[in-house]
């Protein structure tokens, strides 16, 4: 089994580490190979994914991914800014199907700005489709009107479409997701209005069918960025587009107590992954040795399970997550009175130590 390893930029080679040391201590002799990705690469080879990182990822079972992104690249011609690094390897590797959890751990109940009543025991799954609708969609680009409220003014444009299998593919996704959960589906939409989410809501109600067991419910998407915060535990398995997921998982990440804490896996259909934290590269506080490891560490434990079939060490890793938890060990974004802070370094050799406990 082989593991791309890409850092990438900001915080990402110092989370990465810490995700790299656990699975070394796990002893399972998978082959790593680490390569330049984003910003990193664009400063080494002139672009943010290069031919050979993409062939390394390609050829990989799974990819760990660190973050990409710094303010730093804002001016450069789009082709070339970090970002695309991760966009390129989610259109080239098709990892259309995006889980992102959001689960709040029990010690950290009182690191959420939400009252503890609201999320104490919240576990949510959003499944992001990730290779369609507007961020892929075309054309795009920019040109002078020659319609609209303002006929010969420059504009900009993108195009939001989906395929029928683009979101019949992604529903069994979530269909089959919800019938290992609680069997609860809420499909998120803006079908009063776009004729996309129309379609996607027609479409996803059609595979339905084929999932009796599963109760199907639709949300428009403001209703649900608003419920996410009102009623969180009301959610079980969301499943939506690309852009409302990218908008909806950074919300529901927010009532965990942080970002810090999410992990997230992408897959195609070939059984390769990439699994990233859910959040940024933060340049803020890159090289302070601050950052939170475990949203990383988790990911590779997604890995484990969803790419390499190591369910065992996939829960040993979660597992001691939460031993490191309950000892009290916080980075500082989940610090509270009463609590032990700790570097990045410090947390993910306490996750190594805990792995022989558990
Ligand atoms: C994410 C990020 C990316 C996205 C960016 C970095 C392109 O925000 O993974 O959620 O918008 O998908
Ligand atoms: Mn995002």
């Amino acid at each position: 089994m082989k593991i791309a390893v890409l850092p990438g930029d900001g915080i990402g080679p110092e989370i990465v580490a810490e995700a790299v040391k656990v699975l070394n201590a796990l002893e399972l002799n998978f082959e790593m190979e680490t390569a330049p990705v984003g910003g990193a690469a664009y400063e080494a080879d002139g672009h943010p994914l290069p031919e050979s990182t993409l062939k390394l990822a390609m050829e990989s079972d799974a990819v760990l991914f660190g973050a990409v992104g710094d303010w730093k690249y804002d001016t450069l011609d789009r082709p070339l800014r970090p970002e695309q690094a991760i966009l390129g390897l989610r259109k080239h590797m098709g990892l259309f199907a995006n889980f992102r959890p959001a689960i709040c751990y029990k010690e950290l109940v009182d690191a959420s700005s939400l009252k503890p009543e609201l999320i104490s025991g919240l576990d949510i799954l959003i499944i992001r489709e990730l290779t369609g609708d507007i961020y892929f969609g075309q054309p795009r680009g920019r040109r002078v009107a020659t319609d609209g409220h303002f006929p010969g003014a420059e504009e900009a444009f993108d195009t939001m479409r989906y395929s029928k299998p683009e979101i019949e593919r992604i529903a069994h996704v979530a269909f089959q997701a919800a019938q290992k959960r609680s069997k609860r589906v809420t499909s998120v939409d803006k079908a009063n209005v776009l004729e996309t989410f129309q379609f996607w809501k027609d479409v996803v109600t059609e595979v339905g069918k084929q999932y009796p067991d599963v109760a199907l419910d639709h949300m428009y998407v403001d209703n649900a960025a608003m419920q996410l915060v009102k009623e969180p535990k009301r959610f079980d398995v969301v499943v939506t587009g690309n852009m409302f997921g990218d908008i909806l998982s950074d919300e529901a990440s927010m009532l965990t107590g942080s970002i810090g804490m999410l992990p997230s896996a992408s897959l195609n259909s070939k059984g390769q992954g990439l699994y990233e934290p859910s959040h940024g590269s933060a340049p803020d506080i890159a090289g302070k040795g601050i950052a939170n490891p475990l949203a990383t560490i988790l990911s590779a434990a997604m890995m484990l399970r969803f790419s390499l079939n190591q369910e065992a060490a996939a829960q040993k890793i979660e597992a001691a997550v939460q031993k490191v938890l309950a000892d009290g060990l916080r980075t500082a974004d989940i610090y509270s009175a009463g609590t032990t802070k700790v570097t990045t370094r410090e947390m993910g050799d306490a996750v190594v130590a805990a792995l022989a406990a558990v």
